[in-house]
């Protein structure tokens, strides 16, 4: 970005999350208390993801956007968003479980994957548990447009997941492609999020287009680099396993990249890895990918977005939740896990 003292700062993480610490506990003691069921099963899975962490974001982007359109009271941004807040999490964990067992993954937030101790069936139901809970603490605040964006945006994320699933195995999948499917699967969730925030902020539709824009954006940015650190960090940082979406057969921006840039011989190596999900393929692959710049290439895609989701946010007013967003969109591309 071009250095301009005119430009507010933009914060760190950790000044990011003391911002919003406040309302984050409030979110995760709903979170906690509405995970409950007198299935024992569903309490032992579903404390087991929710309690390993993660980064939260989703939620921490609902309350800043709020905050950033003026929500700030003597409660934070208030009860509605702290519940919203934890809607989302729910959705995104739901899909979690759901995905590890599609990728058949067995590493998620440093643990071992919900599938890999209790099995697919299990995650599988305890994902719909989560998933319709979700609902539920959504209709207790009786707003149709609210009810509409999250029924439209979880429906979108199911195309994008089925749309991923057709993908599978194919080593003609462009880039155009895999941004449908990002869009679907992951973008359509943050940008959900922020629009909400501006929602119960009382916005106007150009304030609640701008936050719409700014999620959709950084959701692409946050999963383009995603996906270059499943071929270039490690399983303890990362806390999910490397080469995941390699033995997937997932043709993902890194690897798609090396598809159209590598010689005939490494177009060649990499078509046969797609095509079997051959995990042991991963050295020649990287070798491909390092060799084309792959790496840099897709950091370099996910940067663009990471700026257009700054550059959405410049109709709104300047204050530290803004500000916030701005860091966040930094976050998301120069993350290590
Ligand atoms: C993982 O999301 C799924 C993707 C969209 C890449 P996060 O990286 O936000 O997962 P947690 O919640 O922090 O574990
Ligand atoms: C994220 O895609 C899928 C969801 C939206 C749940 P990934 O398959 O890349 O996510 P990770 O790497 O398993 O977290
Ligand atoms: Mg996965
Ligand atoms: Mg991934």
């Amino acid at each position: 970005m071009h250095a301009d003292a005119s430009r507010p700062s933009v914060p760190d993480l950790a000044t990011i999350q003391a911002l919003a610490r406040a309302d984050m506990a409030a979110v995760d003691a709903l979170i906690r208390s509405r995970l409950a069921s007198d299935v024992v099963l569903i309490n032992q899975v579903a404390e087991y993801i929710i309690g390993a962490g993660g980064k939260r974001l989703r939620p921490m982007l609902l309350l800043l956007a709020a905050g950033a359109l003026g929500k700030r009271g003597e409660h934070g941004v208030g009860a509605d968003a702290h519940q919203l807040a934890a809607v989302v999490e729910f959705i995104h964990t739901s899909t979690l479980l759901h995905d590890d067992v599609v990728d058949e993954s067995d590493l998620r937030r440093g643990r071992k994957t919900a599938n890999a101790v209790w099995g697919n069936a299990t995650s599988v139901l305890v994902g719909d548990f989560l998933y319709s809970r979700s609902f539920q603490l959504m209709v207790e605040l009786d707003s149709m447009p609210v009810q509409r964006l999250l029924a439209d945006t979880t429906n979108r994320i199911a195309e994008g997941e089925v749309l991923q699933l057709l993908h599978v195995r194919n080593p003609d999948t462009d880039e155009a492609a895999y941004l449908r499917v990002i869009e679907r699967k992951t973008a359509v969730l943050f940008a959900a999020a922020t629009r909400l925030g501006a929602m119960l902020a009382g916005a106007g539709e150009a304030d609640c287009d701008a936050m719409h824009d700014y999620g959709l954006n950084l959701g692409y940015a946050f999963q383009i680099a995603d996906d270059v650190l499943d071929y270039a960090s490690d399983a303890d940082t990362l806390g999910k396993n490397l080469g995941d979406d390699l033995a997937e057969g997932k043709a993902t921006l890194p690897l798609i990249h090396a598809m159209v840039r590598g010689d005939e011989a490494m177009r060649a190596t990499l078509r046969r890895a797609i095509e079997t999900g051959d995990a042991d393929a991963l050295p020649d692959v990287l070798a491909a990918i390092h060799a084309t710049g792959g790496l840099d290439y897709s950091r370099g895609r996910a940067l663009e977005f990471a700026h257009a989701a700054e550059a959405a946010l410049a109709r709104l007013p300047d204050n530290e939740y803004v500000a916030a967003l701005r860091g966040l969109a930094r976050y998301a591309v120069s993350r290590d896990h």
